[in-house]
C-alpha cells in the first residue's frame, strides 16, 4: 500500500471517529455510533499493518490474533457491572504502551540533530511520563472499582506536598534530559516517579469520587496515545489520541459539575477532601418495612411515580420487571418517570443503557436535573438499589465523604419506598439518613424478585 493511500485511509478513518464521537452521544445514535468506530479502526489497522512502514507483518498479525481471542473472551464475558473495570484495566495497557514507545523510540531515535532533536526528546519524555502516570492510576482504579483496593481515600501526610515536588523534579528531570541529549538514567527516574505519581493520584481519591477518576483515566490514556502517536510520526494515532483526551476531559467535567468538585483539583488529585470524614454510622433511628403487597397497593393508588435506579438494579438485572410495573402503571393512567442521577451505578450512562435494553420510552427517563423539582408533587418514588445518589447526607453532613454532591431529593416525596436486601451502605460506604424517614419504607430482597412479586399484585 503506497504511503499516499495510507495517509487518504487516515483521513477517512478519522472521520469516521469523529462521527463515532457525534453518534455516541444520544441514545438514538449510539449503535450506529459503535459502527462507524468499528470501521474506522478497521480501516486505521489495515492502512498501518500493510503501509510501507510496517515490518513483521507476520508478527503484528499473530499478536493481534492472540490479543484478539483474549479480548472477545473476556469482553463476553464480562457483566455491565464491571465494565469501569475493565475500561480500568484497558486504559493502563495504553499507559504502557506508551511507555514501551517511549523507551523504544528513545533507543532508536535516528539521526535528529538541534531543535529538531530537543523536540523528539520532549516528546519521549512527555510520552512516557503521561503514559506511567495512566498505567499505575488505572491499576489502583482497576483495584478500587474490583474491591482489591479500599475505596477509602489514601490520606498521606503532606499528599500536596508530595505531588508538587513529583512534579518539580520531573521539570528538572526534563530539563536534564533535554541538555544531555538524551539520558538513559533520567527517563528511567522519571517513569519510577510517573509511576508513584499515578498511584498516589488515584489512591487519595475517594470511593464515592472514583466516576471522575475513571473518567479522567480515559483522557489521560488518550493523550498517552497522542503521545505515542507524536513519538511515531503516526498522525491518525495523534488525531484519535486527542480526541479520546479531550472528549475525556470534557467528560470529566461535566462530571465535575455534576458531582460539584473542582475540575482542577480532580486534576492535581485528592480532591474534596481534608482528612476529617463522618462515615453516618452513629444512631439513625428506626427504620420501617413493607412488604411487596403494599407497594403494589400504594402504587395502584398513585397518580405520580418516579423510579430512581441505581447500581442494584444493574446487579439484580432488574430493568426489565421495572419496565413491566412501568407499563402496567401507565396503563392505568399513572404519571410514570425516571429520575436518573449522572453518577448512578458504576459507569457513565449505566442507567440509561440498561432502560434501553428493557426498552422503556426515551421520554420518561430524564435527567437529576429535569425531575429534582417535582419530587414534591410525587405520591410514590421507587428507589431500587440505589444508595450513595439518595444520601440526603450530602446536602447535610458537610464531613460526608459525599458532602456537596447534588442529589435525588426522594425524601420530598409523599412514599419512598427503598429496594434493597439489607441496611448496608452503599459505594461510598456511608449510612443513609434516608432509610430512617417517616415517609421512607424499605422493601427488603433482591430488586427483581421485589419487583416480580410485585407485578402478581398490581
Ligand atoms: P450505590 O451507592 O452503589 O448502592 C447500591 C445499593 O444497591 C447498595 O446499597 C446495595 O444494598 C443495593 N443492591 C445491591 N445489589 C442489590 C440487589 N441484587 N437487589 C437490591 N439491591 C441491591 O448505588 P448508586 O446510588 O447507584 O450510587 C453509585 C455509587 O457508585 C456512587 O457512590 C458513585 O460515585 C459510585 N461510582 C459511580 C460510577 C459511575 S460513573 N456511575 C463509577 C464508579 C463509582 P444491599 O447490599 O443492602 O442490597
Amino acid at each position: 500500500m503506497s504511503a499516499g493511500i495510507v495517509q487518504a485511509a487516515y483521513l477517512v478513518a478519522a472521520v469516521l471517529f469523529i462521527m463515532s464521537l457525534a453518534g455516541l452521544s444520544k441514545q438514538e445514535t449510539a449503535r450506529a455510533g459503535n459502527y462507524y468506530g468499528i470501521a474506522g479502526m478497521a480501516i486505521a489497522l489495515i492502512a498501518t499493518i500493510f503501509g510501507p512502514e510496517a515490518q513483521g507483518t507476520g508478527w503484528i498479525i499473530l499478536a493481534m490474533i492472540i490479543g484478539g481471542a483474549i479480548g472477545i473472551h473476556y469482553a463476553k464475558k464480562v457483566e455491565m457491572t464491571e465494565m469501569p473495570e475493565l475500561v480500568a484495566i484497558l486504559h493502563s495497557f495504553v499507559g504502557m504502551a506508551a511507555v514501551l514507545v517511549g523507551f523504544n523510540t528513545f533507543l532508536d531515535h535516528g539521526d535528529l540533530t538541534g531543535a529538531m532533536l530537543n523536540i523528539h526528546l520532549v516528546e519521549i519524555f512527555l510520552g512516557v511520563f503521561i503514559g506511567a502516570v495512566t498505567f499505575t492510576g488505572s491499576i489502583v482504579a482497576f483495584g478500587k472499582l474490583r474491591g482489591l483496593i479500599s475505596s477509602k481515600p489514601l490520606m498521606l501526610p503532606h499528599r500536596h506536598k508530595l505531588n508538587l515536588a513529583a512534579v518539580v523534579v520531573s521539570i528538572l528531570l526534563l530539563m536534564m534530559f533535554v541538555n544531555a541529549e538524551g539520558s538513559m538514567f533520567a527517563l528511567i527516574i522519571v517513569t519510577l516517579i510517573a509511576f508513584a505519581f499515578g498511584y498516589h493520584l488515584v489512591a487519595s481519591i475517594g470511593g464515592a469520587d472514583m466516576p471522575v477518576v475513571v473518567s479522567m483515566l480515559n483522557s489521560y490514556s488518550g493523550w498517552a496515545a497522542a503521545a505515542a502517536g507524536f513519538m511515531l510520526a503516526n498522525d491518525l494515532l495523534i488525531v484519535t489520541g486527542a480526541l479520546v483526551g479531550s472528549s475525556g476531559a470534557i467528560l470529566s467535567y461535566i462530571m465535575c459539575k455534576a458531582m460539584n468538585r473542582s475540575f482542577i483539583s480532580v486534576i492535581a488529585g485528592g480532591f474534596g477532601t481534608d482528612g476529617s470524614v463522618s462515615t453516618g454510622d452513629e444512631e439513625q433511628g428506626e427504620h420501617h418495612e413493607a412488604s411487596a403487597e403494599e407497594v403494589a397497593e400504594m402504587l395502584s393508588d398513585a397518580r405520580s411515580v418516579i423510579i430512581t435506579p441505581g447500581y442494584g438494579m444493574a446487579v439484580a438485572q432488574a430493568q426489565y420487571p421495572v419496565h413491566e410495573i412501568t407499563e402496567k402503571l401507565r396503563k392505568k393512567g399513572v404519571n410514570v418517570r425516571f429520575g436518573i442521577h449522572p453518577v448512578a451505578g458504576r459507569l457513565p450512562g449505566h442507567m440509561n443503557v440498561l432502560l434501553a435494553e428493557a426498552k422503556v420510552p426515551y421520554d420518561i427517563v430524564l435527567e437529576m436535573d429535569e425531575i429534582n423539582d417535582d419530587f414534591e408533587e410525587t405520591d410514590v418514588v421507587l428507589v431500587i438499589g440505589a444508595n450513595d445518589t439518595v444520601n440526603p447526607a450530602a446536602l447535610e453532613d458537610p464531613n460526608s465523604p459525599i458532602a456537596g454532591m447534588p442529589v435525588l431529593e426522594v425524601w420530598d416525596a409523599k412514599h419512598v419506598i427503598v429496594f434493597k436486601r439489607s441496611m448496608n451502605t452503599g459505594y461510598a460506604g456511608v449510612q443513609n439518613p434516608l432509610f430512617f424517614k417517616e415517609n421512607t419504607q424499605m422493601l427488603f430482597g433482591d430488586a427483581k424478585e421485589s419487583c416480580n412479586k410485585i407485578l402478581e399484585h398490581i
